[in-house]
């Protein structure tokens, strides 16, 4: 039986399957990945750009960096493996998605009870984290009216709703992402799978005995673990998934 087979057979008879995403899923939709050809990482520094270091040291340029990422991401539309994903959710209960993406395309698609792993590249916090300000605030306004933006309630910087690198995620996200790693089928789509703690949620399905699969264009470090690895753009391939469940 061919993987896109097997795996169908898998999900015809599973209750709870949890799908981890990652930037692949929406590189049809115009946003660049982090890591492969053309990735952001290629031509940024992370550590210039996506730390607490970078921020303290200079606000300026990891705003207009975000500010920019924003504008970008504020045109795109959810793609094929969205509004796929989005329908699971939407239609068997016990089918999640989990995303490492801070694009909100998932939530632009409809999915139900999305766990934001990475948090919103539309959502902001105050860097002085004031009394007054609620844990994150959304604030989709393309381009600011004032750049860097500033908590409205105590007039300190804001930052960006997202985890850096050294960051801790939430623990609330941790426990509902960990609490979905205990499925029939667990799959990994558009995720390089290098970045953890999200990279353990598939190792950590494998202990709990689900059937696992990787949707990739190209070999990962999941591909020599998963049961499945199914290659080719995951637009194309989930869709193709789907037509036969
Ligand atoms: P990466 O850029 O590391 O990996 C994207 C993966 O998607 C790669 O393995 C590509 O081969 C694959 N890919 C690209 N286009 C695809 C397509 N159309 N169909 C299927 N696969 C495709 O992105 P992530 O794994 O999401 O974290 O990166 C994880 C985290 O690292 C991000 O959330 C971000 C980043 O640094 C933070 O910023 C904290």
């Amino acid at each position: 039986m061919n993987p896109r087979h097997r795996l169908a057979t898998h999900l015809t008879t599973a209750d709870s399957v949890t799908v981890l995403t990652g930037a692949g899923v929406s590189a049809a939709s115009g946003i660049p990945t982090f890591r492969g050809a053309g990735g952001l990482w290629r031509n940024f520094s992370a550590t210039d750009l996506a730390t607490p270091t970078a921020f303290l040291r200079d606000p300026h340029t990891v705003w207009e960096w975000y500010a920019w990422r924003r504008g970008q991401v504020a045109d795109c539309e959810p793609n094929a493996a969205h509004r796929v994903l989005a329908r699971w959710t939407q239609t068997r209960p016990l089918w999640r998605v989990i995303t490492q993406n801070v694009d909100d395309l998932h939530v632009k698609a409809g999915t139900r009870d999305l766990v934001r792993l990475h948090g919103s590249i539309f959502e902001l916090r105050c860097w002085n984290r004031c009394s007054a300000s609620p844990g994150a605030w959304r604030d989709e306004r393309v381009p600011f009216p004032e750049m860097p933006p500033r908590c409205p309630h105590c007039g300190a910087l804001a930052r960006p709703g997202v985890v850096w690198f050294g960051e801790a995620l939430d623990p609330g996200d941790i426990a509902a992402a960990d609490a979905l790693t205990a499925c029939d089928v667990f799959i990994a789509a558009g995720t390089s799978a290098l970045v953890y703690p999200a990279a353990g949620l598939l190792h950590r399905a494998r202990t709990h005995g689900a059937f696992t699969a990787e949707f990739n264009t190209e070999s990962t470090e999941a591909t020599e673990i998963v049961d499945v690895a199914i290659r080719g753009p995951v637009e194309v391939t989930l869709a193709e998934l789907d037509a036969l469940l």
